[in-house]
Formats: C-alpha cells, sequence, structure tokens
C-alpha cells in the first residue's frame, strides 16, 4: 500500500536525538532556544516560541492578541478542525466565512462581510501550503493570528516568507508536515513582549525570572521536549531538500495526472507566490462517488483520505452553532469532492505513476 503520508527522517535526526537521551536533559535545556533561534532565522521572523503542537500554538497566539469570551474571530470554514477549535478554548465564536474556489483560502471580501462590531481578530490559514491573502487582511485593521501549519516554504507575492509579516503565525510538526518532530508546533511573532507571554503560559504562566513553582498567570503545559526539538532542528538543516523534494513529487504528479481532465488540480502558483508544498489534494468530478474512489484506489494499492471536510458541517459545529448545508457553498462542494493523494518527500515516480494508474482506471473504468 502507497502510505498518504509519511516522515523523512535520516542519520542526523538520530545523532541529535541521541544526544539529547544521553545528556539526561530531556525538557527546558539548551535545544529549546536553539530550535527557536534557527526557525525564526530560516522564517525571517524576529522571534519564536516553541510549543506542544500547532493547536497549541493557536491556541496560546489568539491569547496573546487578546482574543477573550464573547469575542468573534473570522476564519475559514475549510480548515482542519484545529484552527476552529482553538477559538473555541477561550469562549470565543469562530465566525465562518467562504473561500477562493481557487486557492481554497478565506476570501478576503467574504470575510470582511463577516465582520462585525464583536470581531477581535482575523483567523487566516494558509491552507494546503498555498499563501493566504495576507495584505488584504491586514487592510482590515484589527488583530490577525496566522494558521500557517501547513506551510512552511510559502511565500507571499511582495517575496515575504509566511510567518514574516510580525503577526503571530503558527506552524505545526506532525509527521505529515513539511517537516516534522513528532508532535510540536512552533508560533513565530514580531513582538517580543508576545514572545515572553507565550514563552510563560506554555509553562503554566511561570515568568522567565521567577522562582521555581511561582507562577504570575494563567497558562498551560504545552512544552515541547528537548527530544523534539532536537529532531526538529535537525529536520531544518535540511530543509531546503524535504521541502525541494515535496515540490519535485507535485510536479510528477502534474504530468502524471495531465490527462485526466475531470480533475480540479492544486492551483498553480500566481505569479510571485509561492506554494509551500504539503499535501496532492485533487477534487473529484461533481458526479462521482467519492467514498466508492477511496476504496477502489485502496484495493489498487493506493491510499487516499477525503481532506478537508467542512468544519461548519462536523456534527459539533452543527449542534453547537445550528450550521447548516448551503452555508458556504464554495467549502461545501470543495469539501464534498476533495481527496488527499499519498504525498511526501520519498516517494518515488514510479509510485506517482502507480497512484495515477490507479486514479486513471477508477476514473475511467
Ligand atoms: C490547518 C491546520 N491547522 C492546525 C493544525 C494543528 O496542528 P497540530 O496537529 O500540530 O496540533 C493542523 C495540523 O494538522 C492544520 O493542518
Amino acid at each position: 500500500m502507497i502510505p498518504v503520508a509519511k516522515p523523512w527522517l535520516g542519520e542526523r535526526e538520530e545523532q541529535l536525538v541521541l544526544e539529547v537521551l544521553r545528556s539526561g536533559i530531556l525538557s527546558l535545556g539548551s535545544r529549546l532556544p536553539e530550535f527557536e533561534d534557527a526557525f525564526a532565522q530560516r522564517i525571517g521572523a524576529p522571534h519564536a516560541s516553541a510549543v506542544s503542537s500547532g493547536t497549541a500554538g493557536l491556541h496560546l497566539a489568539l491569547r496573546a492578541v487578546g482574543v477573550d469570551e464573547g469575542d468573534e474571530v473570522v476564519t475559514s470554514p475549510f480548515s482542519f478542525v484545529a484552527s476552529a477549535n482553538a477559538v473555541l478554548f477561550e469562549r470565543a465564536r469562530p465566525v465562518f466565512a467562504d473561500i477562493d474556489p481557487v486557492t481554497l483560502n478565506l476570501d478576503p471580501d467574504a470575510a470582511r462581510a463577516a465582520v462585525t462590531d464583536r470581531t477581535t481578530a482575523l483567523l487566516p490559514v494558509h491552507i494546503f501550503g498555498y499563501p493566504a491573502d495576507t495584505p488584504a487582511f491586514e487592510s482590515f485593521g484589527l488583530p490577525i493570528v496566522e494558521d500557517a501549519c501547513e506551510a512552511l516554504g510559502a511565500v507571499h507575492a511582495d517575496g515575504t516568507a509566511v510567518g514574516s509579516r510580525g503577526h503571530p503565525a503558527a506552524f505545526a510538526f506532525y509527521p505529515n508536515k513539511q517537516m516534522t518532530t513528532g508532535e510540536g508546533g512552533m508560533v513565530v511573532m514580531g513582538d517580543p513582549a508576545m514572545k515572553e507571554r507565550i514563552d510563560s503560559e506554555r509553562n503554566q504562566g511561570r515568568a522567565p525570572n521567577m522562582d521555581w513553582l511561582d507562577h504570575d498567570r494563567l497558562g498551560f503545559n504545552y512544552r515541547l521536549t528537548e527530544i523534539s526539538c532536537a529532531l526538529g532542528l535537525a529536520q531544518l538543516e535540511r530543509l531546503d531538500e524535504l521541502l525541494a523534494a515535496r515540490a519535485r513529487v507535485a510536479g510528477w504528479y502534474r504530468e502524471a495526472l495531465a490527462e485526466l481532465d475531470e480533475l480540479t488540480l492544486p492551483c498553480a502558483d500566481r505569479g510571485t507566490e509561492r506554494r509551500g508544498w504539503f499535501v496532492f489534494v485533487v477534487q473529484l468530478p461533481r458526479e462521482h462517488d467519492r467514498d466508492a474512489t477511496i476504496e477502489r484506489l485502496r484495493e489498487l494499492g493506493v491510499q487516499s483520505k477525503p481532506y478537508l471536510p467542512a468544519i461548519h458541517l462536523m456534527s459539533f459545529y452543527r449542534e453547537r452553532f445550528g450550521h447548516r448545508e448551503g452555508e458556504f457553498p464554495v467549502c461545501e462542494d470543495v469539501a464534498a469532492r476533495s481527496i488527499a493523494l499519498p504525498f511526501f518527500g520519498q516517494i518515488e515516480q514510479g509510485q506517482v505513476e502507480q497512484v495515477a494508474s490507479a486514479l486513471r482506471s477508477v476514473l475511467r473504468g
């Protein structure tokens, strides 16, 4: 079976992780600031705080921009559920707006129409690694938290790396991501006071200069272990290679799927925008039975996943907020037809061709 995702680990990862294990310092050691500094430098952001997951990063970033109980945060319904859940952690409300049919990112016009006097922040998601229209959101004059969990390596049209524009942006390092720390995340930001707050809140609310077990604010245990930081440092050293391999695989898919014109492929980069390749998601033709397609692909040795379901139509969100079909037609149409194909740096060209020929036989019989 060709898996849908797979991490790419090497000897350097083993070496750095072993060093940590032998040091006996497994949390809050020197690897943490090393990883943060190296990541901030890579993105071109002044500061970075490592956390235990992308979700934890989003949560602390939302708190850091002042999101509070009863507030509204305008965000995309076409995302992994964590982006909306993080808003709920603060008893604020995720207010969804529809997406752009080409980039699949939050549509700035729809987002503007969803802003009310209770809106305290915007939470655009760089979905599937394609840069959201952050400059358009900046023109709203509201605080922004960027969900960059899928977007390591993405670049805006003006050449700024996703995550380098000063707003807090959360990245994620689950094993299917461009780079992994097992579980883990990173918030990058411009404001040093925000870093201090996030560093404290990830560690139960302890300020850096405070005594052991003294805490001056509410906090969480969102720390990232030294083992994970070591893994992250090793992955970061060869991030260019990891990203280039994914871009190459995307090119192979484009070629192999070119004749299947009934499929909608991920959009090409517009102008100087650059996708940070995370997944290869195709939209099936409207009349097609997606579940049957996934099952037939499985029989042919190809794993695939429905990706992504619309958040507002998940049972929890329906029950809690009364969401129904028809609210966000573009999102719902895309969400109903999308499948993620096997996509990882070490997949071979022959395997990509195998996926394409399996898909051809499923679609065309
Ligand atoms: C768009 C998006 N947001 C948030 C997350 C949450 O990251 P994590 O799984 O590290 O908590 C993910 C990761 O899967 C994601 O894809």
